[in-house]
């Protein structure tokens, strides 16, 4: 049978809540005998910060590395540490893995209430791929006259054509399984060296996929269609920021974060991939057991068919589709069950 190597980093605020309920479905997959999992957790995030002085040990990319897969719940707690100590451990593992593809599925299920009038679960069905190792989100700047009025801040964003050519042919494969549609998200009108790249590297690939139609849109356009138009949308690729900022607004068209999944992947298998809600770890709600696990469930979902437990996958899916359709939700979405007892319905629609 096969046996996978799982590391589950809980995390901060609603993140143990949710990642609870995402273990008890890799239970029920492994009871099932789908295939075994060997489950790791590590208790980094604030409390670690609190009691260390670091989030994270100095070695956590080694303690990492030989691990299949990892299941991230959420980081940061503002009121104990600043963001971005709590969050760069995150951004160290998406690229020291070079886990370059951020896969956000955008997915309105029946039952659920988009925040768009009018729109049905059919309008609103895409995938974006965020752009997860470069552009806006290196570590590249400066400050200079720190504390000073004449204070200075340089942040740099920095676009490679070895990093544009690889996250779109990322899109273009995705394209061809799904609707062959590809839209490009940049902002090349106004910012005129990195996404005029983006553009060109486009311009290359596109003569090798000619079954895939290709949109181009700049970023305020795109966040205002997804909007009006989101049936126009299949497979979008965006850089760093705009895909950061789309998926947001994409978990709300689709019924809200606490449904939204999220991967980081590393397409050529070299280091594990990581997967996670696209939500945080949401303080205003944590402790009250009442934060929604779908996001974190489905993440499971997308964590199996990496790792090619095609059918398992498959039916956690169904499942949440069953228990959505059914009406049945946590206060996000109107309703009224508790983070354990909406995973437990998702469990016991599982397998059939
Ligand atoms: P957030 O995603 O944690 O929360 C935004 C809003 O959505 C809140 O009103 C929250 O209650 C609601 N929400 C989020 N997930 C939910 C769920 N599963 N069920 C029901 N409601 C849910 O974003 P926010 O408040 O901006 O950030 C909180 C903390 O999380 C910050 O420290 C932030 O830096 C961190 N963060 C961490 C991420 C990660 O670990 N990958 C991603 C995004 C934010
Ligand atoms: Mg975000």
């Amino acid at each position: 049978m096969r046996r996978f190597r799982i590391a589950i980093i809980p995390g901060d605020g609603i993140g143990p809540e949710v990642t609870d309920e995402a273990v008890r479905v890799l239970d029920e997959i492994e009871s099932s005998g789908a295939c075994e999992f060997d489950k790791t957790s590590f208790p980094w995030g604030c409390e670690h910060y609190e009691q260390h002085g670091a989030v994270v040990p100095g070695d956590f990319l080694d303690v990492l590395r030989d691990f299949d897969a990892i299941l991230l719940g959420a980081m940061g707690w503002p009121e104990r540490a600043p963001d971005h100590i709590t969050l760069a451990p995150l951004v160290q593992i998406r690229q020291a893995f070079d886990q370059y593809a951020c896969v956000r599925p955008v997915k309105l299920y029946p039952g659920v209430k988009s925040a768009l009038a009018d729109k049905q679960p059919e309008d609103i069905d895409f995938v974006v791929i965020r752009e997860n190792s470069e552009g806006e989100y290196v570590d590249a700047g400066g400050r200079f006259r720190t504390g000073q009025p004449g204070e200075v801040a340089i942040q740099t964003a920095i676009h490679t054509r070895k990093g544009i050519e690889r996250i779109l042919r990322f899109g273009f494969d995705m394209a061809l399984v799904r609707c062959r549609h590809l839209t490009v998200v940049t902002k090349s009108n106004a910012q005129r060296y990195g996404y005029v790249l983006w553009d060109e590297v486009l311009d290359e690939l596109r003569a090798e996929f000619p079954e895939v139609e290709v949109d181009k849109q700049h970023a305020d356009a795109a966040a205002m269609n997804f909007v009006r138009r989101p049936e126009q949308f299949d497979v979008v690729v965006a850089s760093n920021l705009f895909g950061d900022i789309l998926t947001d607004l994409g978990g709300s068209i689709a019924g809200g974060l606490g449904l939204a999944p999220s991967t980081n992947t590393n397409p050529e298998r070299e280091y594990p991939s990581m997967f996670e809600p696209v939500h945080g770890s949401a303080p205003d709600i944590a402790g009250q057991g009442i934060a929604n696990p779908v996001a974190a469930i489905l993440s499971v979902a997308l964590m199996l068919e990496w790792l090619r437990v095609r059918e398992a996958a498959e039916s956690i899916r169904r499942a949440v589709e069953k228990t959505l359709a059914a009406g049945l939700g946590t206060p996000d979405l109107g309703g009224e069950l508790s983070t354990r007892a909406m995973g437990e319905e998702v469990l016991g629609r599982m397998g059939g």
